[in-house]
């Protein structure tokens, strides 16, 4: 599979203008190729046998501690969830179950999944086949019925997105392009002009500055995203959970090499040029960008916090359980590990982050 990408990329730059493609559009076909993507292909990419582990893979308490959150924003209008980027639906499953055993009918609430990989979509269905009925499966947003109070959650879903990369040189902002090595055979880096004035529009309104030689991400498809996921409901949530900070950590001087990295096998790496197709490429969300996008959409931030200090206010401690149990495997024991590791400092509780904009809602400052 990636002998074949490999070859469907080498060609495409031979075919590009100049010999060269942006960064952004090997990271696509890296990703997202209809035949070899890493997100389009088969390749298991989730848990402990495929690349990388998500929140809801640590414990199921991730998702229930989501349901007992939202179980508020239920009301007049009917709930709409949409969870976006899905994986294989865990956290669906895992909000839809808390809320049963917290005693509300499924019938009262509506769940669409979107997700690009069919894969994806597969595990999806086989997961919450129970749940026929309640869970639908989208291809777009237009195919969602407008109405209601609509939440979109994502989790690790907008790190995926294919960005640009730009550095600075002589005190101006160049881009990085991916060009073919003198043998045609490998690929390799060559910097040059801003391939679209979007470019120069996000460097200006994020107030990027760079030191000499230093790089970040631009992730253009996540203003297209926030559009498109948001302007076809009037009440409602975007929840955004990824790993990431505000605009002027992203690109601290310490950020050399902006915050890129390639995942396969549970290894993180930046051999990103080694095996298209066979490792996730992911760089830390901007939600400076996120908020600004969405302001001038009319969301308003409502929450913008680590997932350690959200969860904990969501309450997440309240399933700690007092274990007298010695085997380590026991339920208690495993759900307090789980707790510990989505809220421990320093690791997964302090490199994400939640956002949650809204629009047509009034609401007191969280928590
Ligand atoms: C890193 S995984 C996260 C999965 C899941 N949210 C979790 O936490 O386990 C990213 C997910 O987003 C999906 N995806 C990637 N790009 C997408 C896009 N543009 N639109 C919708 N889904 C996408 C992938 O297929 C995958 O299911």
């Amino acid at each position: 599979m990636a002998a074949e990408l490999k070859q469907a990329i080498i060609q495409e730059i031979r075919n590009a203008q100049a010999g060269r493609i942006p960064f952004r559009r090997y990271m696509e076909l890296a990703l997202y190729h209809p035949r070899w993507g890493y997100y389009t292909g088969n390749r298991k990419k989730l848990g402990p046998e495929g690349d990388f582990y998500t929140s809801p893979f640590v414990g199921e308490v991730f998702g229930r501690t989501w349901g007992r959150f939202l179980r508020r924003f239920w009301g007049q209008a009917p709930f709409v969830l949409v969870e976006a980027g899905a994986g294989d639906g865990r956290l669906t499953e895992q909000i839809l179950r808390e809320w049963i055993r917290e005693g509300l009918s499924p019938k009262e609430v509506v769940s669409y999944l979107l997700d690009v990989s069919p894969d994806h979509r597969a595990q999806q269905q086989q997961r919450l086949h129970e749940f026929c009925g309640i869970v639908h499966w989208v291809d777009s947003w237009d195919q969602i019925p407008p109405g209601g109070c609509t939440c979109i959650i994502s989790n690790e879903l907008l790190d995926a997105f294919p960005f640009h990369r730009v550095r600075r040189r002589k005190g101006c902002f160049q881009e990085i392009y991916v060009t073919l090595t003198p043998d045609q055979e490998g690929f390799a880096e060559i910097e040059g002009p801003l391939s679209t004035p979007e470019l120069a529009r996000y460097i200006k309104e994020m107030d990027v500055h760079l030191t000499e030689g230093q790089e970040t991400e631009i992730n253009l498809e996540a203003k297209q995203w926030v559009r498109d996921a948001t302007e076809w409901w009037e009440q409602g949530l975007l929840i955004t959970v990824d790993y990431g900070g505000l605009s002027h950590e992203l690109t601290a001087p310490h950020r050399l090499q902006g915050t890129w990295r390639c995942y396969e096998n549970h290894r993180l790496h930046t051999d990103v040029y080694q095996n298209p197709g066979e490792a996730d490429i992911t760089a830390d969300v901007n939600f400076t960008a996120l908020e600004r996008w969405g302001h001038q959409l009319g969301l308003r931030r409502w929450v913008y916090q680590s997932q350690s200090r959200f969860l904990q206010e969501a309450g997440i401690l309240d399933w700690v359980q007092p274990v007298t149990s010695a085997d380590p495997f026991h339920p208690d024991h495993k759900r307090n590990r789980a707790i510990r590791q989505l809220i421990a400092p320093g690791g997964m509780g302090d490199a994400f982050q939640v956002m949650i904009q809204t629009k047509g809602l009034s609401l007191p400052p969280w928590p």
